[in-house]
């Protein structure tokens, strides 16, 4: 996990946390506005780098509890910074992990948000596995990413195709978007957590396959 934090770390990290604090504030802000949560809610981000993301629901949320994960000591440092007041006030609590394992229980959270990691994320099936798993059912997830650092790997269509598809799996409905942002385009994946009524789907389609429970055989018509 810590060879994520090549590129976030050390001076590039520094000078990396300066430029994403001015080029990405449109793109955390739009992502914090995403949320439909209530004013106490927990919410979690992911790979909140330079923290204007938790420093926007911070104030979006003034009531609510705002958690952070990230593997890079600078940004874990410059995050805490941007947030001392509301870190000191016990309403953000920051941590260096990754998104493959949150160190949070099962349904933690109320909303998860992620702006420009979910591309970061190895193996990506186990993050987003573990971000499922920490939020509630019936709570709510924002992924935004620049299309850009997706397309540096492969065609973005795909990988949107494939988070839908695993979130999908782990019972959380997606919908997928682009907009434009500050430094391009940004791929905007929502979802919700849905797994009691995909649950009570799963029941109601087996009781409505299940054949007719065996009882006294009905009597042919005499003649
Ligand atoms: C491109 S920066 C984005 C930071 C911020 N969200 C923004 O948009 O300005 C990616 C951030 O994700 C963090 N990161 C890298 N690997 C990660 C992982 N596996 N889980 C969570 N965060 C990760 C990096 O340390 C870095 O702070």
């Amino acid at each position: 996990m810590l060879s994520a934090t090549r590129g976030f770390d050390g001076p590039i990290g520094k000078a990396s946390a300066a430029v994403m604090a001015r080029m990405n504030r449109d793109m955390e802000i739009a992502a914090a506005d995403e949320l439909e949560v209530e004013p106490t809610a927990s919410v979690l981000a992911v790979g909140f780098g330079p923290g204007v993301g938790v420093d926007a629901l911070a104030h979006r949320l003034p009531e609510g509890h705002i958690c952070g994960i990230d593997p890079s000591a600078v940004m874990m440092a410059v995050a805490t910074r941007r947030n001392r007041a509301a870190v000191e006030a016990g309403r953000v609590t920051l941590r260096r992990a990754g998104a493959e394992s949150i160190p949070w229980p099962d349904g933690f959270f109320d909303a998860v948000v992620a702006v420009n990691c979910a591309q970061l994320w190895d193996p990506l099936e186990t993050a987003l596995a573990e971000i499922a798993r920490a939020t509630r059912d019936g709570g709510s997830l924002v992924l935004l990413t620049h299309r850009w650092a997706v397309e540096r790997t492969g065609p973005a269509d795909a990988w949107v195709a494939r988070i839908r598809d695993l979130l999908a799996g782990h019972g959380v409905e997606t919908t997928a978007t682009t907009k434009p942002f500050r430094s391009g385009p940004g791929i905007v994946i929502v979802g919700s957590v849905e797994r009691a009524e995909r649950h009570a789907r799963r029941e109601r389609r087996a009781r409505l396959t299940a054949p007719p429970p065996a009882g006294p055989r009905a009597r042919a018509p005499g003649p």
